[in-house]
Order: structure tokens, then C-alpha cells, then sequence
């Protein structure tokens, strides 16, 4: 048996008992190979575009005597899989704007009853604002810090309702009201970058006073006693 890091393991936190999963972009497939070991999910199909990590996921699914158990296809996004195969979806390791466009063209995961756990390695804030206007709710997110990196999870559903997406919810989504050492960090993170950003913007226009604004709001939650 092998320890996920913290990354992977917060996004297994969100995966429901007893489910079936797809994982986009497995890789090695750890993910759903350590959701099966542990009998926390019903079955997997782990999937990839390209051939050589599907190989990695491949030799690591014969490692851990799981063949038969965890599907693997080649396949870009959810494309070859279909909805009786994933109640939750994980999607990690991506790019936030790859994420949105493999969302966007999966017509089943507009369905409640289906989970999206989403760890986007950039442009969060546009996979937010995406959610928001597609009828997506962000229920639940959740910081974690692996290998001295700072990283958000974000537990999705549809509901059909189309959500205002302000700048804050943007950038930190439903991180403002949690008091972990984590989420701090990751505001404190997001700030820096904004602050970097402002500095290109030019003074008194409505991006750098929105910028600036959205800095003093996230200093203030950073610098708030729990
Ligand atoms: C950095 S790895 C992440 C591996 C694992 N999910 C994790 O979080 O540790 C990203 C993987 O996504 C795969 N990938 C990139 N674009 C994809 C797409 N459109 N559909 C499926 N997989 C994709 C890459 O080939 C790569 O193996």
C-alpha cells in the first residue's frame, strides 16, 4: 500500500463511498488505483490522452493486483466515457482552461446527481467564473499545501442556476470563510500574484482600482485573528 500526497489525498476526501470514478489525466493512476485498494469506491475508469502515462497507469494497475478493476482509456477528456461509468469525476493536475473545455463539451455532468472534483494547476479564477455563468455550484473547496506548493479543491455539481461570479469568489472561491492555515496560505499566495499583476496595470483605471480593491479585501482576511 502506497500514501497519497497531499494534493491527491484532499481530492480523494471528496470522492463519495461506494461510487463509480472517472479520473481525466490519471498518469500513474494513483488516484483511483488508492480509492480501490481502500475500498472507498465501487469501480474506476482512469483516463488519458496520451499513451505513455496510460502506460505508467497501466504498469501500476498490474503492481497493485488491480487488473480488471480499474479501466483505462485512451481518451481526450471524458470523450470515451460515458455517464453510468463516473457518479464523481476528478479532474487534478490540469490547467484550468483545459478543465473548462472538457466540462463544457460533456453534456452529462449537467446532471445533480454527479460530482466534479476539479484541482486546476492554473487559472483557477476563470474555471471559477466559468462554473458560476454554466450552472455549476462550487459546494465546497478546500486548500492544501503539498511538496512547500499551495493548492485548491473544488467539490462541483450542476444545478442549473446561473451564478453573479464577484471577484472575490473569483479568486478564492469559498475559501474566504475558512480559517485553515492552508486556505490562508493559499489567499496569501493569490494576493501576491494580484499585487504582481497591479503593478502592470495602469493607475486609476477600472482594472487597477477592481485590482486593488480585490487586494485589500483578501489583506483583510489574511490578517484576520480566528
Ligand atoms: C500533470 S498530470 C496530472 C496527473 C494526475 N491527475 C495528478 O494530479 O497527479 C496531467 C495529465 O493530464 C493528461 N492530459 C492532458 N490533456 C488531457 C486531455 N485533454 N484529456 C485527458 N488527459 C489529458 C496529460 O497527458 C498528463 O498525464
Amino acid at each position: 500500500m502506497f500514501s497519497l500526497d497531499q494534493r491527491l489525498s484532499l481530492c480523494a476526501s471528496f470522492v463519495r463511498e461506494g461510487v463509480s470514478v472517472a479520473d481525466i489525466g490519471t498518469d500513474h493512476g494513483y488516484l483511483p488505483i488508492w480509492l480501490l485498494l481502500n475500498k472507498k469506491i465501487k469501480c474506476a475508469v482512469a483516463s488519458d490522452v496520451r499513451s505513455g502515462p496510460l502506460c505508467r497507469a497501466r504498469v501500476n494497475t498490474e503492481r497493485y493486483g488491480l487488473n480488471g478493476k480499474l479501466k483505462l482509456v485512451l481518451s481526450d477528456g471524458l470523450d470515451k466515457i460515458s455517464a453510468d461509468e463516473a457518479d464523481d469525476t476528478v479532474m487534478a493536475g490540469m490547467g484550468g482552461e483545459l478543465m473548462i473545455k472538457i466540462i463544457d463539451r460533456t453534456s452529462w455532468l449537467r446532471d445533480p446527481d454527479k460530482n466534479l472534483i476539479l484541482q486546476p494547476m492554473t487559472r483557477a479564477e476563470s474555471l471559477r467564473e466559468y462554473l458560476c455563468g454554466s450552472g455549476f455550484r462550487i459546494k465546497e473547496e478546500k486548500a492544501c499545501i503539498s511538496f512547500g506548493k499551495t493548492y485548491s479543491v473544488m467539490l462541483v455539481s450542476y444545478d442549473g442556476i446561473i451564478r453573479q461570479c464577484p471577484m472575490k469568489f473569483k479568486y478564492i472561491g469559498t475559501l474566504d470563510s475558512d480559517s485553515s492555515d492552508e486556505a490562508k496560505r493559499y489567499i496569501y499566495v493569490v494576493n501576491e500574484k494580484l499585487k504582481k499583476k497591479l503593478m502592470g496595470y495602469e493607475k486609476g483605471t477600472e482594472e487597477y482600482n477592481a485590482a486593488e480593491k480585490l487586494i485589500s479585501e483578501l489583506t483583510e482576511i489574511i490578517d484576520r485573528e480566528e
